[in-house]
C-alpha cells in the first residue's frame, strides 16, 4: 500500500515522524511536503496529496495541519476524497470500517507526536466493513456527484 502524506507549517514535526513510521511498518510513502519549516497554505498540500489518490497513485493519504480540520475542509471538496479529521484512536478505526475513508487529517497543534503515530497506523492497517455501510458511502458519492441539495 502506498501512503501520500502532506503537511503545512503546523504539521511537519508529527508528518516525518509518521513518514518514518509507515516506512519501518514497510509501507511506501510518498511524500508531498513541505520539507522545511516555513509558512504555506495548506489547500496546496492538500490538492497535491488528493490528487495522487483519485489518480490512483496512492492509496490513501494522511494530512497534518495545525488543527485538522483546515486540510480536512480542503481536502473533501476533492470528488473522490472522503477525508477525516481525528484525534483519538476510536475516530481513526470507525472513520476506515464504517466510512471508508481514504484521508486521514491530524492537528499537529492538538495531539503529541505519539498519538498521531497510532492514529496513522490505525488508518492505513483497518479496512473497510461494507455491507450496509457501502450503502451509506454510496450516498456521500451522490451528494458530490449531483451538487447536493438538488435531489433532496
Ligand atoms: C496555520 O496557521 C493553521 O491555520 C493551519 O495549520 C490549520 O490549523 C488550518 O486549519
Amino acid at each position: 500500500m502506498k501512503i501520500a502524506l502532506g503537511c503545512d507549517h503546523g504539521g511537519l514535526e508529527h508528518k516525518n515522524a509518521i513518514a518514518e513510521h509507515l516506512k519501518d511498518l514497510g509501507y511506501e510513502v510518498c511524500d508531498f511536503g513541505i520539507y522545511e519549516q516555513k509558512p504555506v497554505d495548506y489547500p496546496d498540500i492538500a490538492i497535491k496529496v488528493c490528487k495522487s489518490i483519485v489518480s490512483g497513485e496512492c492509496d490513501r493519504g494522511i494530512l497534518v495541519c495545525g488543527t485538522g480540520i483546515g486540510m480536512s475542509l480542503a481536502a473533501n471538496k476533492v470528488k473522490g476524497i472522503r477525508a477525516a479529521a481525528c484525534s483519538e484512536h476510536f475516530s481513526a478505526k470507525y472513520t476506515r470500517l464504517h466510512n471508508d475513508s481514504n484521508v486521514l487529517c491530524l492537528g499537529g497543534r492538538v495531539i503529541g507526536v505519539g498519538t498521531a503515530l497510532e492514529l496513522a497506523e490505525i488508518f492505513v492497517k483497518t479496512g473497510f466493513e461494507g455491507g450496509r455501510h457501502q450503502n451509506r458511502v454510496n450516498k456521500i458519492t451522490e451528494i458530490e456527484n449531483t451538487g447536493g441539495i438538488e435531489n433532496a
